[in-house]
């Protein structure tokens, strides 16, 4: 854990306007800088930044936040990647805090360290070796000419060269220090009894450096020159405390800006899928590289997008393949689609072959959705056979019933019903047997953990639980506006002074009313410790806070004066803002506290522990408050 104190240091240190500006054009505009949005593509500048207020916020994908966020947002960088990132590049040393290690972590630790840094050299060696050895410009770089990758794709995928020598690798390696047991570890080298000099792992072969999030190699990959059947094509870095197969995607380095940019993540089979599109200027391209695809390579790019489309090779295995990942992206709330490349090509050879629009174009009109493409490939087996066909629409079903999203299910239920002439009442009868059977089988996804960031997603249009919806403005007014004076009427000559903060919290907790988003209950118990130590936390405070969904929340609520359009939407007017601020604290609480009445109002009819009379006292006492309430909010508008 990075120390508090690193924290604040970083965030007082770093210039939101020198980050940003490092991605996007920024030119003056009165007090604020603006730019074109990083995140969509747009003509007309909707990205601004405040220096005063070391804030962005992007108009047009209505994101924002602080620097920190700006680099999580872009560079999919988690929360202390990004501090780390920013604390490198302005020098500044990180306290690492908390528990002390053991022994036995700090060793690990090392090694972990050390490990990383001998895939650096190694990458580094082997692009040496394939740009000015002979051997390497004869053999490994006529190679990659022969695949037709120009100097510049070759440099940036960092593409290397390993000589035939058993042990050159090894040798340098050695000779710079690094000792046998650190080799022997990363996988590179091995030493046999019979061959104490070591051997390379990797020799006479072109390398594809395989990266990680934020750019460090983790391992190798590495192709034999010609196809022969004897040896395995590729050759992999083992498993090894810094590379782990399932967790990383070939390309996801290179890639995340673009995929980010365009919404949207191509998904390949292979080393040569990734850079061959991106020498074709398709940028947005990872590889599952031969494996199954897992949960958490979905995860790593869903830190990007949630828009996914699969291209593989047109044969049986990829098909297998496709079904496969379907069903696994499916239950990670992704949304896919899926483009089978024509018999015997692969994204390589078909970027090849055409230009980058028309290749551009074919992904965008030949990528069906997930239910076409299901329905074509099961259909043409069926053919004319009823009993088949019945088996295809429940095959298809059966990947509905991975989605999890309950409105994005009934979509795709009535797509089904509509393609088929089916009625979406058998469909979702067959729905619910197959969830039936995901329940009683081995999950292919673990449960969600992010259910909560769903509920808070106002901007959408859709309809949001209203009380969700005023605990979200409660929690912004004292984020905005928590230390300002309020001056309550108590008598008719009597006033009564409090802050923002303490009248919210007060009325929390008068009604013992249970926060709702995690989010939301983070900052008021934050709050409220900061009152027991007399202390006011705003918005100020929790920019510093270890918690990325919370700055972001901040910086949202600094960005723009109070948006009465959103209200509007919930049926909700106000007047101005300003020194509307009380008037504001007030009429939320209000409103907050009619919608919490109404829950419990609706909580208790759906009860049937309670005695009936117990039960319709409550309910017309519920009631009685809430006609009051009702007429109070009257007088007000
Ligand atoms: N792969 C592997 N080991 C093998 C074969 C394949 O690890 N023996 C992985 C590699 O990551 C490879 C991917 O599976 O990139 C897809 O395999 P394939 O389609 O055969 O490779 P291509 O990337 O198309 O390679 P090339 O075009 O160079 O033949
Ligand atoms: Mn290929």
């Amino acid at each position: 854990m990075i120390s508090k104190a690193s924290i604040d240091k970083i965030f007082s240190t770093v210039r939101v306007e020198e980050i940003v500006g490092e991605y996007v054009q920024l030119k003056r505009a009165g007090a604020n800088l603006k730019g074109l949005s990083p995140f969509r593509d747009e003509k007309t500048p909707s990205f601004v930044v405040s220096p005063s207020k070391q804030i962005w916020k992007d108009f047009s994908s209505g994101k924002g936040g602080t620097a920190i966020s700006f680099l999580m947002e872009l560079e999919g960088f988690t929360y202390p990647e990004a501090l780390r990132h920013v604390a490198k590049k302005y020098g500044i040393e990180l306290e690492e805090n908390q528990r002390e290690l053991s022994e036995e972590e700090k060793q690990a630790q090392t090694d972990k360290d050390l490990l990383y840094k001998i895939h650096e050299v190694a990458n580094h060696y082997f692009q040496e070796i394939l740009w000015d050895s002979d051997e390497g410009k004869s053999i490994g770089l006529s190679y990659f000419k022969e695949r037709e990758l120009k100097d510049e794709t070759v440099r940036k995928f960092q593409l290397g060269y390993s000589p035939e020598k058993k042990n050159a690798f090894t040798e340098y390696a050695l000779e710079k220090g690094y000792e046998k047991e650190i080799l022997e570890k990363s996988g590179l080298s091995i030493f046999p009894e019979n061959a104490p000099a070591g051997i390379d792992r990797f020799r006479e072969r072109v390398i594809f450096p395989i990266h990680g999030f934020s750019g460090r190699v983790l391992g190798f990959g590495a192709r034999i020159l010609k196809n022969n059947a004897k040896t395995a094509k590729y050759l992999n870095s083992p498993e090894t405390e810094i590379y782990h197969k399932s967790n990383v995607l070939y390309g996801i380095y290179q890639s995340k800006q673009a995929i980010s940019k365009n919404q949207l993540c191509l998904l390949t089979e292979g080393y040569m899928d990734v850079v061959s599109l991106h020498q074709s200027g398709i940028e947005n391209v990872v590889a599952s590289s031969g494996t199954a695809l897992t949960i958490e390579q979905i995860k790593l790019i869903k830190r990007l997008t949630e828009n996914v489309t699969i291209l593989f090779d047109g044969d049986a295995a990829g098909i297998k393949a496709s079904f496969r990942s379907i069903d696994l992206l499916l239950s990670e709330g992704m949304n896919i689609r899926v483009l089978l490349f024509p018999d015997g090509d692969d994204p390589d050879s078909f970027a090849r072959k055409h230009p980058q629009e028309f290749v551009e174009n074919f992904i965008r009109t030949e990528a069906k959705d997930f239910i076409d493409f299901k329905a074509e490939i099961l259909l043409q087996e069926a053919e004319n056979d009823p009993i088949k066909k019945a088996e295809a629409v429940r095959d298809i079903v059966k990947s509905v019933a991975f989605v999890e999203n309950p409105l994005k299910q009934e979509i795709y239920l009535k797509e089904i019903s509509g393609k088929f002439g089916l009625s979406e009442q058998s469909l979702f009868n067959e729905l619910n047997i197959q969830k039936q059977i995901q329940k009683n089988q081995p999950k292919i996804a673990p449960a969600k953990e992010e259910k909560q960031k769903l509920e808070i997603v106002t901007e959408s249009g859709f309809s949001v639980d209203p009380l969700l919806f005023l605990e979200e403005k409660l929690v912004e007014l004292m984020l905005k506006y928590g230390d300002q004076i309020l001056e309550l009427q108590i008598a008719e000559n009597q006033t009564h002074k409090t802050t923002v903060i303490e009248e919210i919290i007060r009325h929390l907790e008068e009604d013992d009313y249970e926060i709702l988003s995690s989010v939301n209950k983070k900052v008021v118990d934050e709050i409220k410790s900061g009152i027991q130590n007399s202390e006011l936390r705003t918005g100020n405070f929790f920019l510093t806070l270890m918690d990325e969904n919370i700055s972001e929340k901040v910086a949202d609520a600094f960005a723009e004066p109070y948006e009465t359009s959103n209200w509007e939407k919930h049926k909700i007017y106000f007047q101005k803002e300003d020194e509307l601020v009380p008037k504001i604290v007030n009429d939320v609480i209000i409103r907050h506290k009619r919608e919490f009445i109404v829950k419990l109002i609706k909580e208790l009819k759906d009860q049937e522990e309670i005695a009936e009379i117990e039960k319709y006292d409550k309910i017309i006492r519920l009631n009685e408050i809430r006609r009051e309430i009702d007429e109070e909010l009257f007088r007000i508008v």
